[in-house]
């Protein structure tokens, strides 16, 4: 659905997007995750053909967005980053305008705005004035808005920007729905967000894409993923002799628990899962165990491990 080769952006001597290149597969949900600043939004105008990449190219559906930039927009709709609506108008009024300014005419423009007023629970806010609506339903009118002309492709620049707990519910629902028939790349510097809708992320920090994978691979190869703690009361040397040499098992920090337990930290190789072989020593010299844990790594660790600027 997306391709892009090689996208790079400079603004005077600063370059805001580094050569980065990427693809986007039919029906993906996929987050551009990366603190303020990292390129995320010029990454999406390039993406859109409103900025012209300095160098690279990219393509929508097939058609390249500088060589054929109107089929390319045909298969795309966009959400900006601070919705740009007007506020004297209606939301109909509104949809209706943007609709025939996307070239959607005759009987079609009450069909589709009809569509897209449904689908983004705009009902009840058709004939209210833009000016006195909740940020939430701002963006449900951005949304609409993105939507008009069905396009296969939804680009959302911070969709949850500025909501409240209970809108930013609401919409990330929403997106989840539209992604059943819509390919969505959305961004946030939300690590969160991420992790709750998206099958896909790109990690950008200053201009570069660090990662891109689904949440599960990135978390799987991490330093901190075979990583396993346990309780248990009995001998130590041996148990830890023992551990040791258990193949995934690299090492075994050790520490005394208030209450005279012995509490293990375990660091095995990324992946695996020791926790079995741990508890079988462990259960072979009788030795009680209360506690086994395996350290789920989230995107958060992903993060701070592509980032961190050492
Ligand atoms: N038109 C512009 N002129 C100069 N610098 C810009 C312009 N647009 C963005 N930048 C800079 O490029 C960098 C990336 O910006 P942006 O893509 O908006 O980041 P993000 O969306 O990830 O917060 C920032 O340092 C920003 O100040
Ligand atoms: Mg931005």
């Amino acid at each position: 659905m997306v391709t892009a080769e090689h996208l790079h952006k400079t603004f005077g001597r600063f370059t805001a997007v580094k050569d980065a290149s990427f693809s986007i597969e039919k029906g993906e949900i996929v987050g551009f995750l990366g603190p303020n600043g990292a390129g995320k939004t010029t990454t999406m105008k390039m993406l859109t053909g409103y900025l012209p990449p300095t160098a690279g190219t990219a393509r929508i559906a097939g058609f390249d967005i500088i060589d054929s930039p109107l089929e390319a927009r045909r298969h795309m709709g966009y959400m900006p980053e601070n919705v740009p609506l007007y506020d004297d108008l209606r939301v109909y009024e509104y949809l209706d305008y943007r609709a025939r300014l996307k070239g959607i005419c005759g009987k079609s423009v009450r069909n589709q705005i009809g569509e897209v007023i449904e689908k983004c629970g705009l009902e009840p806010k058709r004939k209210t004035l833009i000016n006195t609506l909740s940020k939430g339903y701002r963006q449900r009118v951005g949304l609409a808005d993105a939507l008009l002309g069905n396009p296969d492709l939804l680009i959302l620049d911070e969709p949850t920007n500025g909501l409240d707990p209970n809108q930013i519910r609401q919409i990330r629902e929403l997106i989840r729905a539209l992604s059943e028939n819509h390919t969505v790349i959305l961004s946030t510097h939300i690590l969160h967000e991420v992790e709750m809708i998206c099958n896909k992320v790109i990690i950008i920090d200053q201009g570069e894409i660090k990662a891109a994978d689904t949440p599960e691979n990135l978390t799987a190869n991490l330093r901190a993923a075979g990583r396993v703690s346990i309780e248990y009361k009995g001998d130590l040397d041996s148990i830890v002799q023992e551990l040791e040499a258990f193949e995934p098992i690299k090492k075994v920090f050790t520490e005394e628990t208030e209450d005279g337990w012995h509490r293990l930290l375990v660091r095995a190789e990324p992946g695996t899962d020791s926790r079995e072989k741990a508890a079988a020593i462990i259960a072979s010299h009788g030795y009680p165990i209360r506690h086994i844990y395996r350290h789920i790594p989230s995107l958060e660790d992903v993060f701070v491990e592509m980032t961190r600027r050492d």
